[in-house]
């Protein structure tokens, strides 16, 4: 089993479009499909689940679209935090929050803080969040430290730059899976996702559920993880 699995969540828009409604009634869908994924995650002992929400980039989109998704995530925040917190997850944001009006960012903070002791599994969600922009601000949370002479320049090495990021003292994501039919990463994790296996998939993701979820894994599970090594040095290990 993989210990952390990223996601990039993507194909509501076309789902929606399918079924002859608004895009939005896509992203309403996907809810379930985060859900189920939790579920999933929990059921199987997975660490660390990272979902990602909301790009740095789609700012770009029409501003309706924009506070649609802003009043989902409000929502969603207001209605599964206790159910969440009832099943032992731990909630994190990753991303710049700074953007959000106070009231999200209020209640981000308290999410996070009501669920930091929980265990069974970190969910991570990403909202605002550029994976160039995590690389720039972990550099500058490093030098701060180096400022401050709290770490040596030279003591620097990928364990220490790994504690400066937004998924610090998380394990490395094992799978990222992408929905919708597109083949890239569109700046999600970059630091993290180093070694990590891609699975690309056609369906999309208000279809994805956890018989969609378990495919994934089956394919994962097929893969043969090398790091470099040959096949024959795997295998007598
Ligand atoms: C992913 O679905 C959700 C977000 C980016 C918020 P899209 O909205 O990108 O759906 P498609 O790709 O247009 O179908
Ligand atoms: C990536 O999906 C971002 C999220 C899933 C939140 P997009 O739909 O924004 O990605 P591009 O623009 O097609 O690369
Ligand atoms: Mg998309």
């Amino acid at each position: 089993m993989p210990r952390h699995v990223a996601i990039i969540m993507d194909g509501n828009g076309r789902w929606a479009k399918q079924k002859g409604k608004l895009r939005t009634f896509g992203h309403k869908a996907g809810v379930e499909s985060v859900r189920s994924s939790v579920r999933y995650c929990r059921k199987h002992n997975i660490e660390s689940l990272t979902l990602f929400a909301f790009s740095s980039e789609n700012w770009l989109r029409p501003v309706q679209e924009v506070s649609t998704l802003m009043e989902l995530f409000n929502l969603v925040l207001g209605s599964e935090v206790k159910k969440l917190h009832k099943n032992d997850v731990r909630l994190r944001v990753i991303g710049d929050i700074s953007r959000f009006d106070t009231k999200l960012v209020n209640k981000i903070m308290a999410a996070e803080e009501l669920t930091k002791d929980n265990t069974s599994l970190t969910l991570n969600i990403a909202a605002n969040y550029g994976g160039k922009w995590e690389m720039v601000n972990s550099c500058k949370n490093l030098i701060k430290s180096v400022k401050e002479g709290l770490i040596d320049i030279d003591a620097i090495d990928e364990s220490v730059f790994e504690q400066q990021t937004s998924l610090a003292g998380q394990p490395d994501v094992d799978l990222l899976i992408r929905t919708g039919g597109d083949q890239r990463i569109s700046n999600f994790l970059l630091w993290h996702i180093a070694y990590a296996e891609l699975y690309f998939t056609n369906t999309l993701w208000p279809d994805f559920d956890e018989d969609a979820f378990q495919l994934a894994i089956d394919e994962f599970q097929s893969r043969q993880r090398r790091y470099g090594m040959l096949n024959e040095q795997v295998n007598s290990k």
